[in-house]
């Protein structure tokens, strides 16, 4: 058992959370890290980051917003130096599939002289049920610019598997994980699954991008956010990304994990029923 914690940039995210619980449940010691937290890491404010990687032997990196974004290049540059000049040994980052901003991040940290695991992932299952589609399913109907083109969307259980097992097999170092789930779908087949299973009525329907921007920006969505999803429904949501990999068998020696588990399970969780919802806000 290492003597100093793992180092988590994320905690209360999608898959940091997942991947804080899964080593604390092993019993490595965790230091999960976000604005939020005490010590804080803001990848807005670089004066928080030597206090948040001081004395942690290995870190799992989400980047915020999101890996695309051009101000994560210069922004993974400056923390993979600091983590090399404090003697930081291993980084397992989070990227996304076919984003070219997100692939010029992966290789400062390849080219770094640390120990390294990439998980490039499509986009994640739970988008729906955690993300910025649970409010359209919640209504009845998700209004995207996405039409016929598949996505194999990954259960982010899997991706913290993936991610645990980077950080704790030495076997894995060095690798880079391109991970899906095994099926690909459009959203609208999604929102099928997703209906039927529920037994309720939800509608998926298409818009033109420009129009669901400007949608967003009614909305007061931050410019950022307003990027990013343009960048993503009209260069990323291309067809470059349409075929499943084997990315978490490789990484696991199980198959990922089909869109129906998840749906199932997310059923059982109650993050679809509008009360549970209601409840918790
Ligand atoms: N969604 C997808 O389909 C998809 C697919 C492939 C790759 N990715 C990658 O996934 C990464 C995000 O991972 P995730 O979904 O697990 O995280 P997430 O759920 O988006 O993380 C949300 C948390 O990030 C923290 N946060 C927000 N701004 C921050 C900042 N400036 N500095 C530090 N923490 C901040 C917030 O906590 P506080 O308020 O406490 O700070 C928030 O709770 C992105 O880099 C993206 O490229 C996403």
């Amino acid at each position: 058992m290492q003597q100093s914690p793992m180092l988590i940039i994320g905690k209360n995210g999608k898959t940091g959370a997942r991947v804080n619980q899964r080593l604390q449940a092993f019993g490595y010691e965790t230091r999960a890290l976000s604005r939020s937290t005490t010590p804080s890491f803001d990848w807005d404010n670089p004066a928080t980051w030597l206090a948040a990687i001081e004395g942690t032997r290995a870190a799992y990196i989400t980047y915020q917003p999101d890996l695309a974004v051009p101000q994560a290049l210069p922004a993974v540059q400056k923390f993979v130096d600091l983590a090399t000049a404090v003697g930081l040994e291993h980084i397992v980052l989070l990227s996304g599939r076919g984003e070219e901003g997100a692939q010029r991040a992966e290789q400062v940290l390849m080219d770094s002289g640390l120990s390294w695991n990439i998980v490039r992932s499509s986009w994640f299952a739970q988008n729906f049920s955690e993300s910025f589609m649970l409010e359209g399913i919640l209504a009845g109907e998700l209004v995207l610019p996405a039409g016929d083109e598949v996505e194999p969307f990954i259960d982010i259980d899997d991706i913290a598997d993936v991610a645990v097992a980077a950080l704790t097999k030495s076997e894995l170092r060095n690798k880079l994980f391109e991970v899906t789930g095994p099926r690909a779908l459009t959203f609208a087949q999604c929102i099928r699954e997703i209906s039927e299973a529920l037994g309720k009525p939800v509608e998926y329907t298409q818009v033109p991008v420009d129009a669901y921007i400007d949608a967003l920006q009614e909305q007061g969505v931050s410019q950022d956010l307003q990027w990013l999803l343009r960048h993503l429904f009209t260069e990323v949501f291309d067809g470059r990304n349409r075929a499943p990999t084997t990315g978490v068998e490789q990484a696991l020696g199980r198959p990922a994990t089909d869109f129906r588990t998840y749906v199932q399970k997310t059923i059982e969780s109650g993050s679809w029923n509008p009360l549970a919802q209601g409840k918790s806000a």
